[in-house]
């Protein structure tokens, strides 16, 4: 009889020990070692050693030549979700949802199964979380109770199977969550990183056997990382995340891994009480609130993905009475806001030590483009000195630790989306190409961050003092 191996497993990163221990050494993370037993063993050595005499099976090698150019695609109708995914589902294909719990992923799924199954489509929803009655509830608050899509409750991967293989192949099927499937062969308790793994590559392995697409739904933790759901983002095709900020109705879908598509592409959503709405016109949105002449904001003209997005960045530059000033940043990096003060600080005479610095994103959008530096300098200037800055100005730039203001790509697009929702002046890279066409709109060019720090008045080193 084989022997059944016993397996220490991290739950946050997947690592495998033999032996239990408080902490990760891995991952870092503290009590996430579980003790769990795995069904495979590995080959004895004595198998091993067979590789040495060729015994395997021939296997086939092909070229890469294809009669279709593209994957094909099923649209689902709501174009956020389908500018995402690259142009809509591929089939045989497998897609991760993460988010963090409440984000609205059930939601988000059951719109994209309603509308599918609208359009003729076979559908299945297994939900492992909640009753049949809760999704219908929810189907009824937004308006799909005729959609007819088949729901379930399975989570027993081999039923789940044996159900799926019978009869017409569905073209979807949601798995809403991943951590609630589990495997009888698997002793593991559900949600373990032994049982994601065994359930999910089954579960992938038959959608791409049967030409279905898989949507695994997968919780993220409060550190921001998939717990458990991270070790799967190897084997499915697409990663997406669905994030936004409690308090806050903007929802977004963002791409971080794709085989049939690009990648950073986001589609944005409002959480309404009827659902999720799509947004056609992020910038609009973002800068709904906007308000002119107020010191400590500044308008960044942004790309995600394939598509301009105005942003605007508030910054509040207060003298603090602490020994270590306070630093709070709400949709942009750390790292990055400790640079560009260091870099003020540094090379351009500005002293913010003695101040506590706050920078927030407005619209609950998280900004992972270098280009915003120059958009949250500025902010923090207007705000330092109570100036605002000049009206309908746009900006973006790369600042790099020598004080010099690097060109980012996509100057045109962004430029456009400025001219288009009505701003008249640019703030931007110097030699940022000259034939770009920005809809006749005021350039200033930058080469240096001192000469943003100019524009803002005298600094003297001393002047805290
Ligand atoms: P849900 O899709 O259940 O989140 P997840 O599956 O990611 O855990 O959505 C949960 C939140 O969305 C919940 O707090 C209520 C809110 N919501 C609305 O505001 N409007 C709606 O129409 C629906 C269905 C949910
Ligand atoms: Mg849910």
């Amino acid at each position: 009889m084989a022997k059944r191996s016993r397996n220490f497993v991290c739950q946050e990163c997947g690592a495998v020990t033999s032996q239990w221990a408080g902490k990760c050494v891995t991952c870092g993370a503290w009590n996430s070692i579980v003790e769990e037993q795995d069904e495979q063993t590995p080959p004895a050595t004595a198998n091993l050693v067979s590789i040495k005499g060729g015994k395997g099976r021939k296997a086939n090698f092909e070229t890469l030549k294809t009669e279709t150019r593209d994957a094909p695609r099923i649209e689902t109708n709501l174009s956020e979700f389908d500018r995402v995914t690259g142009g809509g589902l591929v089939p045989g294909s497998a897609i991760l949802v993460g988010g963090e719990p409440g984000i609205g992923k059930s939601t988000l799924l059951l719109q994209v199964a309603a509308a599918l199954a609208q359009n003729g489509a076979p559908v299945v929803y297994l939900s492992g979380e909640e009753a049949t009655a809760q999704v219908r509830m929810r189907a009824s608050r937004l308006g799909l109770s005729e959609a007819p899509v088949a729901l379930g409750t399975e989570t027993n991967v081999a039923n789940i199977v044996s159900s799926l293989s019978d009869g017409e192949t569905p073209a979807l099927v949601i798995v809403d969550s991943v951590q609630t499937l589990w495997a009888e062969n698997l002793e593991a308790a559900p949600g373990t990183i032994s049982q994601l793994r065994g359930c999910s590559s089954a579960l992938i392995s038959h959608a791409k056997r049967k030409g279905y697409c898989l949507v695994l739904v997968g919780h993220v933790t409060k550190e921001g990382q998939i717990a458990g759901p991270k070790v799967i983002e190897h084997m499915v095709d697409t990663v997406l995340y669905f994030e936004g900020q409690s308090g806050h109705q903007f929802r977004i879908l963002r791409s971080v891994k794709n085989r049939f598509g690009p990648t950073d592409e986001i589609g944005v959503f409002e959480m309404g009480y009827e659902g999720l709405a799509e947004v056609a016109n992020p910038s609009a949105l973002f800068l709904s609130d906007h308000e002119e002449n107020s010191p400590g904001t500044a308008v960044f003209a942004g790309m995600e993905g394939t598509r301009p997005i105005l942003v605007e960045i508030q910054a509040l530059v207060a003298p603090s009475s602490l020994g270590t000033p306070r630093r709070a940043v709400v949709g942009w990096d750390t790292n990055r806001l400790a640079m560009i003060i260091a870099v003020l600080e540094a090379r351009c005479g500005v002293r913010l030590s003695g101040h506590d610095v706050y920078l927030n994103v407005a619209g609950g959008l998280r900004l992972t483009e270098p280009a915003a530096d120059l958009a949250a300098a500025a902010a923090l200037l207007s705000s330092l000195t109570e100036t605002p800055l000049p009206e309908h100005t746009a900006l973006f730039g790369e600042v790099s630790l020598t004080g010099a203001i690097r060109r980012v790509g996509h100057s045109e697009q962004r430029l456009k989306e400025a001219a288009k929702l009505g701003f008249s002046r640019s703030i931007l890279p110097a030699g940022n190409d000259a034939q770009v066409n920005d809809g006749g709109m005021e350039r200033v060019e930058l080469s240096e961050l001192k000469e943003l720090v100019a524009r803002f008045g005298p600094f003297d080193a001393d002047m805290e003092e």
